[in-house]
């Protein structure tokens, strides 16, 4: 699930691959491995740990000089983190090197049927499975390397992407998409292969991104030949122009990628409504939404399908939605619904949020939506990705590459295009007044002013984060709108600093998490101006009462709450629809600086994946 890099041409493939490597390492990986091919002499090595692990093991081992390699970030789904089980996997004969990305669901079948033709393996993985049987093929049929991978992965069920060579064949990388994400990279006389971009982004601005069930072969100096696995056409590939730009993938002076996306959300919110709002003149234009508006309009409901973060938008969008445009709205799981054998009609719209456009759950319950008759809708940060192909029309967020693995300026721009979205809809339904219309137009674009302010607070929060980051335990509180945002505190606390934390209704603690609270119980209340300010200034009693500590976060001004809490969060006022833009702000501040300075891996963390696309 991981990252896969690959190099064929004229230049010296380790510090192409190694390079590429590091930029992939943001989507979290426990092993590493490389192996690199100069005609003669195939040199292996991989490890557990980091990509500099990597790069000290390979400084003692390897001497190639080879121009075609692969390279290996893994996130192990089956066999433990260890250097044995770490890619790239030989076959048998010790022709065939594979790396492999995602899972093979029924290599347990095809490992029995191996082993009785004799087959032995070093390895629990199943990629190390799926290289023999590509092996047993070319050997059983006689047939190229690339006819026996198309074969193999005709017989295996699950997700991957891979490149694999052949000893025999020095100048050819075989490559293959089901369900993870493939780029191809083509510069002159020259061949780039990675899950994403960034590993090539310096070489060349032209790419190929496979689509599923498409495989590829690159030979060097000639061409790449795509076809289709399932049949045996060739296919003729679309030759993408990116739009990346080296500097938005490097950390511009920040310690780390999630402090610098954190600091990006002004200027990438603007982006996210840049030539879409226009609040002067009252409009909102989005171009995904405009030909399909009587889809949404005349649907019996909307379901919002994302998970984690992308989720958490989805819950925020519930609020507004069933405010503004009165339309009811469901928020599911990706990962439930798609077991669930839903309910879903022709007059239901499905939108679907994620920022990588690949996690697999999502992609699963898209596809389920669009057997059984609905639109779908999808919001997605990364151009070109599965899900926005996937889905009959949507919005790119334009935040720009998110890599810090704990999601920050994807939440607030998911929420900006939902909010628009919100406000068109609700304009054509004439569900909301003019004057609430405007006004909601002319605070959107102050947000990222607003944005910035809510930044400011940041050595104020250092210190709060100082005092809290030796606690075992934290809650989060909110209400209403910032209901979801309590839930996305508590997930960024726990992804990056490990320490438990869970997000709840601010009411629903008393009907069972307030047995939690002691002197020893930390909790966020989001208690900003709103329609339930003095409800929530009760649930902030019943937590002193009971000497739980309280950190607030309070609207700019505020001096009730100020008295009551043991710390305040301030942050600019704003329409009770768009709080969670400004709200979030200080929370995800809160959850780094406590992961820094109990030293956390930040852009890393342990067990997690930017974009999880296996299920
Ligand atoms: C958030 O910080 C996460 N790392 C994770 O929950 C993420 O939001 C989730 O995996 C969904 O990803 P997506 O938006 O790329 O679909
Ligand atoms: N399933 C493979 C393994 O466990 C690949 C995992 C990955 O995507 O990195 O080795």
């Amino acid at each position: 699930m991981c990252g896969i890099v690959g190099y064929i041409g004229n230049r010296e493939a380790y510090p192409v691959i190694l390079n590429g490597l590091k930029r992939l390492e943001y989507r979290g990986y426990d092993s590493a491995g490389i192996a690199l091919y100069d005609g003669s002499d195939i040199q292996l090595c991989k490890t557990q740990g980091k990509v500099s692990d990597l790069e000290a093991k390979v400084e003692k081992s390897i001497t190639s000089k080879g121009s075609l390699g692969i390279g290996h970030t893994r996130w192990a789904t089956h066999g433990v983190p260890n250097d044995v089980n770490s890619h790239p996997h030989y076959s048998n004969s010790g022709d065939l090197v594979i790396i492999h990305n995602g899972i093979i669901e029924n290599y347990g079948s095809i490992k029995k049927e191996l082993i009785n033709r004799g087959y032995t393996f070093t390895s629990d993985t199943d990629t190390e499975v799926l290289v023999n049987l590509i092996e047993e093929i070319k050997k059983q049929e006689d047939v190229k390397l690339g006819k026996a991978v198309q074969i193999a992965l005709n017989q295996v069920v699950g997700a991957y992407a891979i490149a694999l060579f052949d000893r025999n064949k020095p100048d050819e990388i075989v490559v293959a998409k089901l369900g993870s994400p493939l780029a191809i990279g083509i510069g002159e006389d020259e061949f780039f292969v990675a899950s994403d971009a960034s590993p090539f982004i310096e070489f060349t601005n032209n790419a190929i991104y496979l689509k599923d069930e498409e495989m590829a072969i690159i030979r060097r100096g000639r061409e790449v030949k795509v076809r289709n696995i399932k049949g045996d056409k060739l296919v003729a590939p679309y030759i993408q122009e990116l739009q990346l730009n080296l500097e938005q993938i490097e950390k511009g002076g920040y310690d780390h990628f999630m402090l610098k996306e954190i600091n990006e959300q002004p200027s990438v919110i603007k982006d996210t409504y840049r030539g879409r709002l226009l609040a002067d003149q009252g409009i909102i234009k989005l171009g995904g939404l405009e030909d399909y508006i009587s889809k949404f309009t005349n649907a019996d409901r909307i379901i919002i399908v994302a998970c984690g973060t992308s989720w958490h938008a989805g819950l925020v969008a519930e609020y507004i939605f069933e405010d503004l445009v009165r339309i009811p709205v469901e928020v599911e799981y990706a990962s439930e619904f798609r077991y669930r054998n839903p309910i879903i009609t022709e007059k239901d719209v499905v939108i679907a949020i994620s920022q990588s456009g690949e996690t697999a759950d999502t992609l699963a319950a898209i596809k389920l939506a669009k057997e059984k008759g609905a639109f779908v809708y999808g919001i997605c940060n990364v151009v070109g990705s599965t899900i926005s192909r996937e889905t009959h029309s949507g919005t790119y967020t334009h935040a720009g590459p998110e890599i810090g693995v704990a999601s920050t300026k994807a939440f607030t721009t998911q929420i900006t295009v939902l909010t628009m979205i919100a406000l068109r809809l609700a304009k054509v339904k004439g569900t909301v007044s003019q004057s609430d219309y405007m006004l909601h137009l002319r605070e959107l674009e102050m947000i990222p002013s607003k944005v910035e302010k809510a930044l400011q607070e940041e050595d104020n929060i250092i210190q709060i984060a100082e005092i809290f980051k030796a606690a075992k335990n934290f809650l989060y509180l909110g209400r209403g709108y910032n209901f979801p945002v309590a839930l996305e505190g508590a997930l960024k606390l726990k992804e990056i600093s490990y320490i438990h934390a869970e997000g709840y209704p601010a009411a629903e603690m008393k009907h069972g998490p307030i047995a939690l609270i002691d002197e020893q119980m930390p909790v966020v209340v989001i208690a900003i101006n709103s329609n339930h300010y003095e409800k929530v200034v009760s649930n902030i009693q019943e937590i002193k009462s009971r000497k739980g500590k309280i950190i607030a976060v309070v609207t700019e001004g505020d001096t009730v709450v100020k008295e009551m809490a043991d710390y305040i969060m301030e942050v600019p006022a704003t329409p009770e629809a768009l709080t969670p833009l400004v709200t979030t702000i200080p929370l995800q501040l809160l959850s780094y600086h406590i992961a820094v300075m109990l030293g956390r891996d930040v852009d890393q963390p342990r067990n997690l994946a930017k974009s999880v696309t296996v299920e």
